[in-house]
């Protein structure tokens, strides 16, 4: 993608120097846009969530990596920043991906074509996460083609993959192929799927009911459903999968209900290093995400709490995984090679 050009319905732009991002923090209330300069104020924005979702955070720190570069060109510079956006979340593996690609890049070139090798290693992930969202939409509409009514959990959309979206992507285009009804899961703590799935779908002219997230098992019993389709944060593997907290009781639901539990996500967000699930760490946030709501004390103020941010679905569980280089179905560990080679 050249500079300056924009991915279409995404909450980042590029500008060429600096990166522009939608505010999803302040989403659907307002759409306010961030600019960005530089490592420290862009890792600051997926710390808080103000970006988010595993393949934009990646999108994101490529440039913050890249812009810390063309201000201060320098082998120090690089691993000072480095260093700090890929730790700025833990969980989804696209973060350290991109980032090790925009680094490679760099080093690669040499200290005086380090930083413009860096923002072409950036713009390159960009479009190549856009490419992968097209790609995605279509294997996964043509494995659940005829599903009419879906569950779907957090935010999966333009806004977290710089494309068309993933889990979401796929919702796009089963209602463009005849129409679909999507159970959006409301996703506490942060009400990724009130706030910014049910303003996505809005726009998108795709029907939907918002519903509490302990309320979408006992429908998927019920049979309002015919598939349960998410995206992924980091699969390992052998095709176990960590993704927003409350996916695996959707899983759960999906198999005891005998319908498809599908799983959809780059192949960036596939982290080969790892054998299965138990060793992905598991990100922690803040105790008063969950004593709060909107601002109010939803307990006693002081309450101990318990904030992990996601969860792991065991890949027995997972009917397929939808990536851009195809279709993991069942996503084994030989399935998931294959597609990585
Ligand atoms: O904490 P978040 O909002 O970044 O969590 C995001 C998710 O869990 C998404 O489902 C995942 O990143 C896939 S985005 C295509």
């Amino acid at each position: 993608m050249a500079a300056g050009t924009t991915s279409a319905q995404g909450a980042l732009r590029w500008d060429g120097e600096h990166l522009h991002a939608l505010d999803q923090t302040r989403l659907p209330a307002a759409e306010e846009w961030l600019e960005l300069t530089g490592a420290a104020d862009t890792a600051a924005a997926i710390r808080r969530l103000a970006i988010r979702g595993a393949p934009v955070i990646g999108i994101a720190a490529a440039y913050g990596l890249a812009m810390e570069l063309a201000a201060l060109p320098g082998l120090g510079t690089l691993e000072r920043a480095w260093e700090e956006l890929r730790a700025a979340r833990p969980t989804a593996v696209n973060l350290a991906w991109a980032v090790d690609r925009v680094r490679g890049a760099a080093l690669g070139a040499g200290p005086t074509r380090m930083a413009a090798a860096a923002r072409g290693e950036a713009q390159l992930i960009q479009a190549q996460e856009d490419a992968a969202s097209v790609a995605i939409a279509a294997a996964g509409a043509e494995l659940l083609a005829g599903t009419r009514r879906v569950v779907t959990h957090c935010n999966t959309g333009a806004l977290a993959t710089g494309g068309t979206g993933s889990a979401l992507g796929i919702v796009g285009a089963l209602h463009a192929a005849g129409g679909v009804e999507v159970l959006v899961c409301e996703t506490r703590p942060l009400l990724q799927g009130a706030r910014l799935t049910v303003w996505e779908l809005g726009r998108a002219g795709i029907p939907h009911h918002l519903v509490v997230d302990a309320a979408a098992p006992g429908l998927i019993r019920a049979g309002a459903a015919d598939a349960v389709i998410v995206g992924c944060d980091r699969v390992a593997a052998n095709g176990d999968v960590a993704n927003k907290v409350g996916t695996y009781p959707l899983a759960l639901a999906a198999r005891a209900a005998g319908i498809p539990f599908v799983v959809a996500g780059p192949t960036s967000s596939i982290d080969p290093a790892l054998v299965d699930g138990t060793a992905i760490q598991i990100e922690e946030r803040d105790a008063d995400e969950v004593r709060t709501l909107a601002g109010m004390d939803v307990t006693v103020p002081g309450t101990p709490v318990r904030n992990p941010a996601f969860d792991v679905t065991p890949a027995d569980l997972v009917t397929a995984l939808v990536t851009e280089r195809g279709v993991a179905r069942p996503p084994t560990a030989a399935r998931i090679a294959e597609l990585l080679a």
